[in-house]
């Protein structure tokens, strides 16, 4: 039998594949994402909850999408829709499809914008603006730059046209050798900022910020109120974990199936979902073993929010030996992470473009950039002309209400369908047939995606509206 591919092309090896899902799972979501909500929502419980979601959730949803992408070959919409009608389904379920396009372009409006801080932040490093500066100067330097919606909006037009770029001439071409090389160097210029981190002196204090899980926490959302700390219960911190687990393994949205339909069949999809998973999870546990540790040595808030590490990076670099050129590095690292994440938010919308309007990519990729460009503008607006009371709805900016529902609400409940369909639509030959392992891990495999994955999703759902 002739092996199926898709138009689109191929991943040229099997390692391409890991290369390119892991960039797109490590980005933003672990260097930016990950310390600002861990600090937000209480540190160790949180923490532990995130790693829960990620073994018992995130992993078997990972194998799914990869194994639904592979064995559809197309664009998440049209996979869905072939995946159904081959097993005799309701064709309702490319819904899943076309969910994971709207996410896709809520999450990069936002998402182009942080990107666009952190190009910002390659001129600042490189001249010298964090040369022993200190947490106000360090405070100074950001606010002038998120207050400034012109500044932002250049930045943000900027990785708006990066991204694109790379869209538009097909992801094989340019950034498939610069994920090779950039990869492990952001990953050892994270252990060199660890290694300033434990220089602090509250390096032991850092680890018990993350580590140490105060199982009461879960379920309390803090908040500081005239300098004391008050808590009320709260399902919230649950369902941020939940939806961090999908948002930083680009789960939910048809991101992975995309990439798994140019996979290679010989991979092997359980042992590549494994490696992934916990490549990300490492840079993120990293990341945070720098960041909290500068934060409780200069006397800053964890719970900042979404500048913690534009608000605490910077003065370690400052203070490090040739920090000029590290700070420069990290940043100029930091957006290609967010550059090779960016790709595979599109890459559905646009594969959907080309194989249903006959579009050429370069047009789809166009046309998809100006409307995320567009919509980006309401996060740029977030931080300044729009960051009053009355422009916020259930107390959120535009930005922090787009994250809320894109990451939070639309991922879970696409990963919520995408089990449900590989566990139940799809029938166990089938998906054996795709995945091609042993007797016992397709059994847990399958235990998970039928019963475990589906039945967590929706209890934190309801743990969420406070329904449980
Ligand atoms: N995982 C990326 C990060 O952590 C962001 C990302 C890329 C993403 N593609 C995605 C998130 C698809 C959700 C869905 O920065």
């Amino acid at each position: 039998m002739s092996e199926k591919l898709s138009i689109h092309g191929q991943w040229s090896s099997r390692l391409i594949f890991i290369l390119a899902a892991t960039g797109s799972a490590v980005g933003l979501g672990n260097i930016w994402k990950f310390p600002y909500i861990t600090g937000e929502n209480g540190g160790g419980a949180f923490v532990a909850v995130y790693l829960l979601c990620i073994a018992a959730i995130g992993v078997p949803i990972m194998m799914a999408e990869i194994m639904l992408g592979r064995r559809g070959r197309q664009s998440p919409i049209n996979t869905m829709t072939a995946l159904a009608r081959e097993e005799n389904a309701n064709l309702v379920w490319s819904v899943v499809g076309w969910s994971g396009v709207l996410a896709g372009f809520f999450i990069l409006s936002y998402y182009s914008v942080i990107a666009g801080w952190a190009l910002a932040y390659v001129l600042r490093a490189a001249s010298g603006v964090f040369e022993g500066i200190d947490a106000t100067g360090v405070q100074e330097v950001f606010n002038n730059l998120v207050g400034d919606p012109e500044r932002l909006l250049a930045w943000h037009t900027l990785f708006m046209v990066m991204s694109m770029t790379v869209v538009a001439r097909g992801v094989r071409a340019g950034l498939e050798k610069a994920v090779t090389y950039l990869m492990p160097a952001l990953f050892l210029l994270l252990i060199v900022m660890v290694g300033y981190a434990m220089n602090t002196g509250y390096f032991v204090q850092g680890l018990e910020f993350l580590f140490e899980p105060d199982i009461k926490r879960v379920f309390e959302r803090c908040e500081i109120v005239a300098g004391m700390e008050q808590c009320e219960l709260s399902g919230k911190p649950v369902l941020v974990a939940l939806g961090h687990a999908f948002f930083t393994l680009s789960l939910g949205m048809g991101a992975i199936m995309v990439y798994g339909s140019y996979m290679p069949r010989k991979t092997s999809i359980a042992r590549s979902a494994l490696l992934i998973a916990f490549l990300d999870t490492l840079v993120a546990l990293v990341a945070g073993m720098a960041i909290f540790p500068i934060v409780f040595a200069n006397g800053l808030e964890p719970g900042a929010g979404p500048g913690l590490i534009f608000q605490t990076l910077p003065i370690a670099f400052g203070a490090m030996p040739a920090g000029q050129f590290f700070g420069t590095l990290f940043f100029v690292l930091l957006v290609f992470a967010a550059w090779s994440s960016a790709i595979s938010l599109i890459e559905p919308a646009v594969a959907w473009l080309v194989e249903n309007r006959g579009m050429s990519r370069i047009r789809a990729a166009a046309w998809i950039g100006l409307t995320t460009w567009v919509l980006g503008l309401g996060s740029i607006f977030s931080f300044n002309l729009w960051s009053g009371d009355e422009y916020k709805l259930f107390e959120m900016t535009f930005f922090d209400l787009l994250d809320y529902l894109a990451a939070n609400i639309m991922l879970p409940a696409g990963g919520l369908l995408i089990a449900l369909f590989a566990g139940w639509v799809m029938s166990s030959q089938s998906s054996r047939a795709e995945f091609a392992m042993g007797g016992v891990a397709y059994q847990l495999w399958r235990v998970l995606i039928r019963f475990i994955s589906p039945l967590a999703v929706v209890l934190v759902f309801l743990n969420a509206v406070g329904i449980i």
